[in-house]
């Protein structure tokens, strides 16, 4: 039974919310393209960078001292959050600046080890015609392309994973489409069209069993649901802040400590490098230091770790519930005349996340439509386009909660819905 929390009180904290938009007042529902930001991760970023910014792991001076001490703590706040090891030498939690730029660092690491870069240790993520790379259709283009892009540069074959009528990635033949060749399966932890939670267990499984690597987007998941990336076993994840209630420009990238050790880097540049030459080849530091090149978003990565000691205050179990009422409400959205709910109708194992086409009405005049009563969607494909396919579209409506939510936001989602097609004489 989750603990009993006043959301009332924590919409309130959203400064954001308190407008007006043409004349209504503000009802966010497209928490899935990025959520709002608490004040408390606000001023976190604020705070930084007025009593602390310096450049981390280097400088002897106090201050870049005490920016890397908080720049950690963001790391272990953020991996306490998701089940990861934090602490010195153990560390699970790569910084990135955001999903999209985990997945890519990945799959661009994966070609170096194909390449034959990382040496002996690298071979097991090294692919060659032959081999197999397996997604599924349900893939948000973050996930979908840097691996396609892979596959292409390997010689890979490149499959899928196919979804239900209802939008669910299939699991009821796992081994024929994962098979020995199989060397990378990358599925979406939660569909960002759909709003469904994937049967990651028995995926998981499979490629474990047939020595393939598990890599999760865990973009919309970790925002509405207890993860714990150790619980579930995968090799790598990735996620965004900015849909956790943390900071853009910040993302985290996971992978087990001995996959990450044995891993070639895929950035290359300052404060990655233990030793570098002109005539040799440099020797690169061991993880997670080895795949953040560069100058590092400090305050960003400690406003994230805000963001999710914050979360976890609240509560994830509290979170779920409270979100799972909204997308009961939400759902309604099936039962308007010409309306169709893309992905699940049963609110179960699923989240807030509701995508919906308005027959004989386009998109972005549904969107503009609803603007216009002070609600905020997102319209388009929702950088999904195999999936909007399979559901015979090109693009659709997308209503999506977050914590600060009321169901008198999705109630009045709902109402104004009722009104589209009429409107547009479909
Ligand atoms: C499922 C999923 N994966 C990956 C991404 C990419 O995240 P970002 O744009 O923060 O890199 C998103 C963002 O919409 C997403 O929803």
């Amino acid at each position: 039974m989750a603990k009993m929390i006043d959301f009332d009180k924590i919409r309130a904290e959203f400064p954001i919310l308190d407008q007006q938009v043409h004349g209504h007042p503000l009802v966010y529902l497209d928490s899935a393209a990025t959520a709002q930001k608490p004040q408390c991760v606000i001023d976190a970023e604020a705070e930084f960078y007025r009593t602390i910014n310096a450049g981390v792991h280097r400088g002897a001076h106090e201050l870049a001292a005490r920016a890397t001490m908080a720049f950690e703590d963001g790391r272990a706040k953020v991996a306490r959050l998701v089940g990861a090891n934090a602490a010195e030498g153990e560390e699970e939690l790569v910084v990135t600046a955001g999903a999209t730029a985990g997945l890519n660092l990945l799959a661009t690491a994966f070609g170096n080890a194909s390449l034959g870069r990382g040496g002996q240790a690298a071979k097991r993520f090294a692919l060659q015609p032959g081999d197999e790379i397996v997604v599924s259709r349900a893939e948000h283009h973050s996930v979908l392309l840097p691996f396609q892009e892979l596959a292409y540069r390997t010689g890979a074959t490149f499959k899928w994973l196919d979804l239900t009528e209802d939008g669910r990635v299939r699991t009821d033949n796992l081994d024929e489409v994962i098979t020995e060749r199989t060397k990378v399966v990358a599925v979406t932890h939660v569909g960002n069209t759909t709003g469904a939670i994937t049967d990651i267990a028995p995926i998981i499984a499979r490629a474990h069993a047939v020595g393939a690597l598990f890599i999760l987007d865990a973009c919309q998941s970790v925002p509405h649901l207890k993860v714990d990336f150790h619980a579930l076993d995968v090799d790598f994840a990735a996620f965004s802040a900015h849909k956790m209630y943390g900071p853009t420009g910040v993302g985290f990238l996971y992978g087990k400590r001995e996959l990450l050790e044995a891993l070639p880097p895929a950035n290359f540049g300052g404060s990655m490098v233990e030793l570098a030459y002109m005539d040799q080849e440099a020797q690169y530091m061991a993880p997670p230091a080895r795949f953040e090149a560069g100058t590092q978003p400090v305050a960003q990565v400690v406003a994230a770790g805000v963001a999710a000691e914050w979360m976890m205050n609240i509560g994830l179990d509290a979170i779920e519930e409270h979100e799972r009422g909204i997308a009961a409400e939400l759902l309604k959205l099936g039962d308007i005349d010409g309306i169709r709910i893309l992905g699940p109708r049963e609110n179960v194992n699923r989240i807030g996340t509701v995508a919906f086409d308005v027959a004989g009405v386009h998109p972005h005049d549904v969107g503009q439509y609803i603007d216009a009563q002070g609600i905020a969607i997102r319209v388009g494909h929702h950088c999904a386009q195999p999936i909007h396919r399979h559901f015979g579209l090109y693009a659709s409506n997308r209503a999506s909660s977050g914590v600060y939510n009321t169901v008198e936001d999705a109630q009045a989602l709902v109402e104004a819905a009722k009104g589209i097609r009429k409107f547009f004489g479909a």
